[in-house]
């Protein structure tokens, strides 16, 4: 698809969909996500690696984009797929994102509105330091500009596939976790998939009830 119709489906979705609900005044649009980039996939496989220390720079608007569509953004705006897979298309998963330090977003915790590319305020303040504390206290997710959470009450997918569900959210967690990991590897970011968390007290923390499932910190390597 052509990047001039893509951005005109965009703004059709921007308008018209996915702020149910939201404070429109509290909504970040994000700018368009790059399409091409100059590292090949076979490149980002291969240069993809764990990242525990993170430099304190500001990340710009262009790479939370970029990684927020890289885990959950839509590439198919006809059917409304997205950039990794999902069983039955269910899309189970929420997407917070815990900001430190990018451009222009004040600290705190932030909802990605899939349908309009955009994130919107859903909690004030620099938590990351708390979060990490809800991780054990694994020292990086507090360096961190930025950290993406997924959370899930798995509904859902649980509607058309019962107990296999869980296997499946499960499996979808992991393809959005190896997307972000490659599009940082591309865009010389790096993350960490952490799995080890304290779930009520991260829940309090982000003030969410549905189930964390996966934490993913990101930002400059050190
Ligand atoms: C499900 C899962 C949970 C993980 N949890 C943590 C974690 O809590 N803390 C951490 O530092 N790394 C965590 N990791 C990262 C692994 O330690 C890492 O992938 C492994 O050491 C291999 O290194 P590499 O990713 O650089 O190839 C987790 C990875 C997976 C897949």
């Amino acid at each position: 698809m052509k990047f001039s119709s893509m951005t005109a489906m965009m703004l059709t979705l921007i308008l018209f969909g996915g702020c149910k609900g939201e404070d429109k005044s509290a909504i970040i649009q994000l700018p368009q996500p790059k399409l091409t980039g100059s590292v090949s996939v076979e490149a980002a496989i291969a240069k993809r690696r764990s990242i525990r220390s993170y430099s304190d720079r500001t990340l710009t608007l262009t790479e939370l984009s970029q990684v927020l569509w890289a885990c959950q953004g839509i590439t198919d705006l006809v059917r409304g797929f997205r950039a990794a897979p999902s069983a039955g298309a269910t899309y189970p998963f929420d997407i917070y994102i815990v900001i430190g330090k990018v451009e222009s977003v004040e600290p705190g915790v932030y909802k990605y509105i899939v349908k309009s590319h955009a994130i919107v305020l859903h909690k004030s303040g620099d938590l990351r330091s708390k979060v990490m504390k809800d991780c054990l206290g694994q020292r990086f997710i507090g360096e961190a500009s930025a950290t993406i959470v997924l959370a899930t009450d798995f509904q859902p997918t649980k509607k058309y596939y019962g107990e296999r569900s869980y296997r499946y959210v499960a499996m979808e967690a992991g393809h959005i976790g190896e997307n972000l990991h490659l599009q940082c590897a591309a865009i010389g970011l790096g993350t960490v998939m952490v799995g080890a968390y304290r779930d009520r007290e991260l829940q309090q923390t982000l003030g969410i009830d549905k189930l964390p499932f996966y934490v993913m910190p990101f930002g400059e390597p050190k």
